[in-house]
């Protein structure tokens, strides 16, 4: 039942004409010209590229316009979390959202689409029409150094929120991207790495992820990843490109590399459509592909007329659909407002893993409190990359990281000013706090002993380029943590980290909140939790395993070895990402995907389930508490017929005063149900007894149901 992509409104339909129209005007220079992007200056392209010219507002990528056709040039800007400014922008500030994993742990695609309109309103108040937003990677690898990037580790809930991200960004005409197709899961030498995947578990899997953004959202292009997927780059992968993409799925719009990613001019005959920052195929390949290359092979007949006329028109279809040439003004920006989303997402995507009654600290409580470490006194972490953004007021603190490779210079603990101290002390007025660095557990420790809570803030900072090695606190935190939690029972620990983390020390704290990296308002969405001013509603949109033992790959292959390394990564755990890893080998994790404790009880009742073509459950959740707050309640299939499998089929975000209750329906999209069957080419869908559970974690059901489904074949 896939919705035909593209072609669905008049509006799309009248862009594909005028694309048309517009391209069988043009030279062939003009059409060379539109399918490659020239990358501004920053820490690594050192230099201006002369091809941009002066007054453009640069960022990520410029490609020129063609003024007598009417086609604006492209402005590429960074990306999910805010439009950001690698330093070519004196003091042009943006909102800096929550990590994208915050978002995840939101399970609010209306929040998504108010984050995606901040994002649109902003890149085109500086110019910006094309936002290279939508990263919808699956987080496969607890150790993948761009999870913080992403939303989740399941198809649905990523899919549910990178669409709305991106009809939020689209709205204000600003192209989006969903990116990085398909399976750039890893960072350990991306450029080399080989992922390899069951064809048919990407189907059920990444892919389905992307599948159901597009089909939502329509973004006007697709970025391909930096790896290869079963032997072919990303950016040259015609099985990916080709055949599901732009075939099976129908996609009208157009295919960018990632920067750096374009292998060969041959990659235009694969399916990508536009080669973006030039500079780094110099660095990588010693070659501008879609430049002399291209046009050599143009003109020995080996890139035949009408691909390139394609390549040019899938460009043009997508600025006419999304409304980019018909900019009339620059929307005033309300940086308080923008500031509230920002706020809003942190208040939404911390979650409250653990609470043994120390959790809400009482506002009025004349407690001494010690708060310790996690650079608490300054502000908030933020992940490492092309999403880090400058927020208002600039960065409070950079420190120099470093490491090796090409992303090692720009490798930068970057600090933002929402200090979570100085938060806990405007929210805490009556009681006395003071401030340790956790800079060595014996003093961090003779601090919590004369004080009644010791809230330890541990921090671990990912970064684009580089995996992490293993799922420990850095720094020696664990330490600091565990002569804490000796020196006072009291103790919390909150955590800023853009990856699931083990707690050595986890029996030994009284409470755990998961922060993320919580953006520019993160100290105050911290505070707010902590003192109960906010009941906090996030939840794990990634399972925390126990320890690495636990998930598919113990080791990481190519980890430690130098730049340059070819390696090899077989997800062999398929479309089992996961939860439904855990589920299949029923094995316990530290926290279950969709975890996150609240302040009130919620209960689940009065489940009724049909099938017929599709699955619909109603049920109803209750706040059974004594305050307000957010439930995410979640539906699971856990048994289907002769192939048992868990999925998360659905799952709404509802907030309930105490004593209220609300009747949820959810509609399982059939694909959840159904297996990919590769040599037909279709979706099928076992007839029988399919058996679903709704509950607060994937591990934590409730109430369970059956409903028979019949057979069926459809979709691509
Ligand atoms: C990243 C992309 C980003 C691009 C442009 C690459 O390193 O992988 O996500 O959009 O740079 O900055």
């Amino acid at each position: 039942m896939a919705v035909e992509m593209g072609y669905v409104s008049d509006a799309e339909r009248a862009a594909d004409v005028r694309a048309r129209e517009i391209e069988e005007r043009m030279t062939d220079e003009e059409r060379f010209s539109l399918l490659v992007s020239v990358m501004g200056q920053n820490d690594v392209v050192t230099v201006r590229d002369d091809r941009i010219p002066e007054d453009a507002p640069m960022s990520a990528g410029y490609v020129p316009g063609i003024p007598r056709l009417g086609v604006p040039a492209q402005l590429m800007s960074d990306a999910s979390l805010g439009v950001t400014n690698p330093g070519y922008r004196p003091g042009d500030t943006a909102t800096a959202l929550p990590a994208g994993i915050a978002l995840g742990a939101s399970f609010n695609p209306a929040l998504a689409r108010q984050s995606g309109g901040m994002l649109g309103r902003e890149a085109r108040s500086r110019g910006f029409n094309v936002q290279l937003a939508g990263g919808a990677n699956l987080a496969r690898d607890p150790r993948n150094g761009r999870n913080f990037e992403y939303l989740s580790e399941d198809p649905l809930l990523t899919a549910a929120l990178a669409a709305e991200s991106i009809n939020g960004i689209q709205a204000e005409g600003v192209i989006s991207t969903i990116k990085h197709f398909s399976l750039n899961c890893n960072e350990t030498n991306r450029h080399w790495l080989n992922a390899i995947i069951d064809p048919v578990a990407h189907r059920e899997s990444d892919l389905l992820a992307f599948e159901i953004a597009i089909e939502r959202s329509h973004p006007g292009a697709v970025m391909t990843g930096y790896n290869k997927i079963n032997g072919e780059y990303a950016g040259a992968n015609s099985v990916l490109i080709e055949d599901v993409l732009k075939g099976a799925w129908d996609y009208p719009g157009w295919v960018m590399s990632d920067w750096g990613a374009t292998p060969s001019w041959e990659s235009a005959l694969k399916g990508l459509d536009q080669e973006s920052g030039l500079q780094l195929d110099v660095m990588m390949w010693q070659q501008e592909w879609f430049m002399g290359p291209l046009r050599q092979a143009y003109a020995e007949g080996k890139l035949p007329k009408e691909r390139l006329s394609d390549m040019v028109r899938r460009i043009l279809r997508s600025m006419f659909a999304v409304g980019v040439e018909r900019w009339e003004s620059v929307p005033e920006i309300d940086m308080v407002k923008h500031r509230e989303i920002a706020l809003e997402t942190a208040r939404q995507g911390i979650v409250l893993l653990k609470n043994d009654g120390l959790l809400p600290l009482a506002a009025k409580a004349a407690t001494h409190v010690a708060v310790i470490g996690g650079h608490a006194q300054v502000g908030v972490p933020t992940g490492c990359g092309s999403s880090a953004v400058l927020p208002p007021g600039g960065f409070a603190e950079v420190i120099k990281i470093g490491g090796p490779g090409i992303m090692g210079t720009a490798r930068n603990l970057c600090l933002f000013p929402s200090s979570p101290l100085a938060e806990l002390r405007r929210l805490l007025p009556e009681a006395e706090i003071e401030f340790d660095p956790g800079m060595s557990p014996a003093e961090s420790a003779l601090m919590a002993a004369r004080c009644d809570v010791a809230l330890v803030f541990a921090i671990k900072l990912d970064s684009e380029g580089f995996d992490d090695p293993d799922l420990s606190l850095p720094w020696g935190q664990d330490a600091v943590i565990e002569a804490v939690a000796a020196a006072n029972p009291n103790t919390i620990v909150v955590l800023e980290t853009g990856n699931p983390v083990v707690m050595p020390w986890r029996d030994r704290v009284n409470a755990i909140l998961e922060a993320w990296y919580p953006g520019q308002a993160g100290g105050q969405a911290i505070a707010e939790i902590l003192t109960g001013a906010v009941n906090p509603s996030g939840r794990l949109p990634v399972t925390f395993p126990a320890d690495l033992a636990q998930t598919p790959r113990p080791e990481l292959p190519g980890l430690g070895t130098p730049w340059g390394t070819p390696v090899t990564i077989d997800y062999s755990e398929g479309a089992e990402i996961g939860y439904r890893w855990f589920a299949k080998t029923g094995q316990q994790p530290l926290y279950p995907f969709g975890h996150g404790l609240s302040y009130t009880s919620f209960a689940y009742n009065d489940l009724k389930v049909t099938g017929d073509d599709t699955i619909t459950a109603t049920f109803t959740v209750a706040n059974t508490g004594d305050r307000g707050g957010a439930d995410v309640p979640q539906l699971y299939l856990t048994d289907a017929p002769g192939d048992r499998r868990t999925r998360l089929l659905g799952f709404d975000k509802v907030e309930l005063d105490p004593g209220e209750s609300r009747e949820i329906t959810i509609t399982a999209d059939p694909r959840l149900l159904a297996r990919y069957d590769d040599k037909a080419g279709q979706w099928h869908i076992a007839g029988g007894v399919y058996t679903v559970a709704v509950g607060k974690a994937a591990d934590a059901l409730a109430l369970a149901a059956e409903a028979r489904v019949e057979e069926r074949r459809f979709g691509r």
